[in-house]
């Protein structure tokens, strides 16, 4: 067992109380909390060395310049990135997959082409292709979920042709925490020329990942997930598939030569940097990968799936629960999605933070899963670092007092 309680104070918040009681703060796979050395960085970036990057040859933009680049260096760093330039900063792991929908997608895909995805993928690895979809005419398809909630390939032969241009597909599900089989599906869609999109909006917080190794051409994620702050994520491509994909968008700082009719672009990575880019953010995504770099992701890792465990063998405790997702939490993600008899997932949430206990409650951004298990909403427990085993324990309390308050037999 991997105990990370010392972490906890370097959290403020989680000092606090909710309705009278402690704080149990279970809501992680939405967005985590930050710990002092976040917002430190980003206050001493504001305080002693701001401006804007790029643009200036005096010595507080080339501060700040230096700032944001090392942060590029040091987030490519953590996903084992070939090369620092491989590393686009973006507005999140939504922003990044819809650069690779716009800038790869409309001009490699037409109509009689396929995108390929899974019924376990969160609105951000499918909107943006139902876009491009309508804009080339390219069309759909999706790998079902078998019944131990994991991404069922056995169809996978069948499925996986030549019309195939573009898989998509979750590392980690934000819902039923299934692990994506990256692996299977990239080696397969390489054989057949198909680029692979992986979103690794939980899976780059939680489990270690090297690009290299998890042979995928593009991959998504964003900072607030893994204690750094909102309105900055990544994407990592290859470089030749950088190279040659068009900006998704336009403006000011991605560009070489702009005449009146034309332009030019400027090389990889900013040419994907359309104006100025969040600066701060990018410097407390930087100081967010160091604080998990020193943890270590085997330690992140390995105290998830002792949490996970712990939560699976005490939410089996509550008659009438039912959890979505699979069984054997070496094998899955630390985001357990229930409902409980008959209850909305939102009335037993309000039940919970009456507790002091923050889940989720609703659709997780994947209402087709949704539909597929034919469930309108579930109530979703996710765990970070400074979750604890009390937590879970105050989760469970507040379940039993909500089945006394709604009468469940
Ligand atoms: N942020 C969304 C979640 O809660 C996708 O999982």
């Amino acid at each position: 067992m991997t105990d990370l309680r010392h972490l906890r104070k370097d959290f403020p918040v989680l000092e606090r109380t909710v309705n009278g009681k402690p704080l149990a703060f279970l809501d992680s796979a939405a967005s985590t909390q930050k710990p002092v050395q976040v917002l430190e960085a980003m206050d001493d970036l504001y305080r002693n060395h701001y401006a804007n990057v790029h643009r200036g040859s005096y010595q507080l933009s080339i501060e700040s310049t230096a700032a944001y680049e090392s942060a590029r260096v040091r987030v490519a760093d953590f996903i084992k990135a070939p090369d620092p330039n491989e590393l686009v900063f973006t507005k999140g792991t939504t922003a990044a997959i819809n650069h690779v929908a716009y800038g790869w997608g409309l001009d490699n895909l037409s109509a009689g082409d396929r995108i390929l995805l899974t019924k376990v993928e969160h609105h951000a690895n499918i909107v943006p292709w139902q876009i491009i979809a309508r804009h080339t005419g390219a069309e759909l398809v999706y790998l079902d979920i078998d019944e131990d909630f994991q991404v069922d390939i056995s169809s996978l032969d069948d499925i996986l042709d030549e019309r195939v241009k573009v898989v998509g597909v979750t590392a980690m599900s934000n819902v039923t925490g299934t692990i994506g089989p990256v692996r299977e599906l990239a080696d397969a869609a390489h054989q057949i020329g198909a680029i692979v999109v992986v979103d690794g909006a939980q899976a780059v917080p939680h489990s270690p990942v090297n690009v290299s190794e998890m042979g995928a051409d593009f991959l998504a994620f964003g900072a607030h997930k893994m204690l750094g702050p909102t309105g900055i994520g990544a994407l990592w491509g290859r470089m030749e598939l950088l190279e040659q994909m068009e900006p998704a968008e336009g403006g000011g700082e991605m560009i070489t030569d702009v005449r009146l009719h034309e332009s030019t672009w400027a090389p990889v990575p900013q040419k994907f940097e359309a104006g100025t880019p969040p600066i701060a953010e990018a410097v407390g995504f930087g100081a967010a990968v160091e604080y998990l770099q020193k943890v270590g992701m085997d330690a992140v890792r390995t105290h998830e799936i002792d949490l996970t465990r712990y939560a699976l063998q005490r939410l089996a405790e509550i008659p009438d629960l039912t959890v979505y997702g699979p069984a054997d939490p070496d094998n899955r993600g630390g985001a357990i999605s229930f409902t409980l008899a008959d209850i909305h997932a939102h009335d037993l949430a309000t039940i919970l933070d009456q507790e002091g206990v923050a889940v989720r409650a609703g659709h997780h951004c994947a209402k087709p899963l949704m539909r597929h298990l034919e469930i309108p909403a579930t109530a979703r427990a996710s765990f970070y670092v400074y979750s604890i085993r009390e937590e879970v324990d105050q989760l469970v309390d507040g379940l039993h007092h909500a089945r006394e308050v709604f009468g469940v037999a």
